[in-house]
């Protein structure tokens, strides 16, 4: 347990030095030694063999709910060879605890986190499923849903019931004065669900802090009993076997008065602690963060070379970007964010364009200023364009959480449905769907271009539509998200092997794309990337190195063919012929130029 002494600091640095926080420290340290004890032989021998699993090119990951794609942890079992079919070597299960009762945000408002949710199964079938999947070499990320806990937990029970060390668990106050304080300067997450950021409950006559909804409360991680259980909670999941935890909001996770209450400093020692102590009781296992915020304040949460916080993050950046490009055929600010960041050794990059929450229009506000842009009027485009709102647009997404005080919007809608699928079934438009086919192919090479980990959106696979059926369901009815999470479709998902159809036009270049993925050691997470400007706003180009060899990836966002000089890529690239992987073209860089078919994209290795 080499990290002690650096947990020991970080712990006094955040909770003081008192007889209580030495014993508030001690349990920590037993619940890591008991944590220790308990874990399986074949997860310790993968903690002293494969640490950095999740920097394999090998890896290609999909994101699905157990209860929509399979009905049960026990079906989903049965299904490996859908996942092997296409390539998928690791699955995220959106959230598979207990959680309450009613509306539970899909499954984000934990009652229980040593239980598994009812209606998928229990206990044993999980850990017979982790096994199953192990043996067929995928791995497994569960959520962790770590700012807040349903008000049907047991510590928010007890504070309900008046026990006041409970109570210390979260955030609450006798009257809504210092409520009122932190509502000036905290915005809201759901203004349109949810006001303010306060619930008043009466039983205990206090003000409770919920971010996201009323049955969602905030734990207090000020109070080191908050850090102890959750750590406690997390080493027992990593226990069971599980390759990735996804510890979710992690941006909320310290309040003070007169701030935003996001991002706070403090977070960072608290995931610096989490990944600690994680390093020494079980290594093998990986933290991904999810932080939905401005780029500048995502990276933060990799820590740093010496200081690493979580392995991995969501590329919420990459995601707008590659939206913003197909909405604007400009890839100028795609190429920029991609030079943007360093990122630590230990970090890698989540890279998805789609995942079950709703679209956020953030992106970096000086790169579209120096375009001669304006970031207000420019969100308001895409707001507009991915909101069925701009004439011209492809796109059939639907506005979420639209605030009229300053026209601020975020979006849903399936990956086919925003780029303009579902636009062309419904206008019958042959040659439409075909662009909006090229576009969803195009969108799903760049993930598996880019440095990273690739993860497909369960569904978006075969070309999944926006699906309204959730308003016939009270306890989801209210909830725009659903759009793009329906059950998943598996009469369509045969098409996948008939010609001629979405799906299999979607599905098999997306397991051909995974299939070459896995040979090239130049999209290795720790292979090198830069994006090189080519002097042609549609096309971006994408550059890996590994020991000196290079491959270059070129994909046109305009509906129009384009010409490619080939001056920039000879100033960077050794030698001249080059092959393309995906169709074979060949390509002599010492030619002036080549041309690229509407929204094609090239892996061009040197031959
Ligand atoms: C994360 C989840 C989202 C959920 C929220 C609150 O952002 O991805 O679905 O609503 O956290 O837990």
């Amino acid at each position: 347990m080499k990290n002690r002494k650096q947990i020991a600091s970080l712990y006094h640095k955040i909770y003081g030095q008192s007889r209580q926080t030495e014993l508030a420290l001690a349990q920590l340290f037993e619940m890591m030694d008991h944590a220790f004890v308990m874990r399986k032989a074949d997860l310790k021998n993968m903690d002293n063999t494969n640490t950095d699993w999740y920097f394999n090119q090998k890896m290609v990951g999909m994101t699905l709910y157990v209860d929509l794609f399979a009905g049960s942890l026990k079906k989903l079992a049965k299904r490996v060879d859908y996942f092997r079919d296409l390539g998928i070597t690791y699955l995220h299960l959106m959230p598979l605890l207990k959680p309450r009762d009613g509306e539970n945000d899909g499954g984000y408002a934990v009652e229980d986190y040593r239980q598994i949710d009812s209606r998928l199964g229990d206990m044993p079938d999980f850990i017979k499923l982790l096994d199953t999947f192990r043996k067929n070499d995928i791995f497994i990320c569960i959520d962790y849903v770590v700012n807040h806990v349903a008000k049907e937990h047991q510590w928010a029970q007890s504070a309900l019931d008046g026990d006041v060390l409970m109570q210390e668990m979260f955030i609450m106050y006798d009257t809504d004065e210092i409520p009122n304080r932190f509502n000036k300067t905290v915005p809201e997450v759901l203004p349109d669900k949810c006001p303010g950021n306060f619930t008043f409950y009466p039983e205990i006559k206090k003000y409770v802090f919920t971010s996201f909804s009323n049955f969602q409360w905030d734990l207090n991680f000020a109070n080191p009993q908050v850090f102890n259980g959750m750590i406690d909670n997390m080493l027992y999941l990593a226990n069971l076997g599980v390759n990735m935890i996804r510890l979710d909001a992690i941006p909320f996770m310290w309040k003070q008065v007169g701030t935003t209450c996001r991002n706070l400093e403090p977070i960072h020692d608290l995931m610096r602690m989490f990944y600690l102590i994680k390093e020494d009781v079980c290594p093998s296992l990986a933290l991904l963060g999810e932080a939905i915020v401005e780029p500048d304040e995502i990276v933060k949460y990799f820590g740093t070379d010496h200081q690493p916080e979580c392995e991995i993050m969501y590329n919420a950046n990459l995601m707008v970007d590659i939206y913003h490009s197909f909405a604007s055929r400009d890839v100028r600010l795609l190429t920029i964010d991609t030079n943007r960041f360093l990122i630590p050794r230990k970090g890698t990059w989540m890279n998805y364009v789609r995942c079950h929450d709703d679209i956020g229009w953030g992106f970096n506000e000086d790169a579209i200023r120096q375009f001669g842009f304006d970031p207000f009027q420019h969100k308001q485009f895409l707001i507009k364009f991915y909101g069925s709102e701009f004439e011209g647009s492809f796109s059939k997404g639907e506005h979420y959480q639209y605030n009229p005080l300053n026209k601020d919007a975020r979006t849903n809608g399936t990956l086919a449905s925003l780029l303009g699928l579902q636009r062309a079934v419904e206008r019958k438009e042959h040659f439409r769907q075909r662009e909006a086919i090229d576009r969803v192919n195009l969108a799903h090479a760049v993930i598996m271009t880019y440095r990273g980990f690739p993860l497909i959106y369960s569904g978006d696979e075969i070309a999944t539509l926006n699906d309204q059926s959730y308003k016939k369901d009270p306890a989801k009815s209210t909830e725009g998200r659903w759009v793009h999470r329906p059950i998943f479709d598996w009469k369509r998902s045969f098409k996948k092997d008939v010609c001629g159809t979405f799906e299999h036009d979607v599905y098999q270049n997306l397991k051909k794309l995974i299939e070459l993925r896995k040979n090239l050691p130049y999209l290795h997470g720790q292979a090198s990337q830069y994006a090189l400007d080519l002097n042609n706003a549609h096309v971006f180009c994408l550059i890996r190195q590994v020991k000196e060899k290079t491959f270059f990836a070129l994909f046109n966002f305009s509906e129009h063919t384009q010409f490619v000089t080939t001056y920039h890529l000879r100033q960077v690239l050794f030698g001249n012929k080059y092959k393309d992987l995906i169709q074979g073209r060949t390509f002599d860089l010492s030619e002036p130029s080549f041309d690229l078919s509407p929204y094609e994209y090239v892996w061009c290795v040197h031959q």
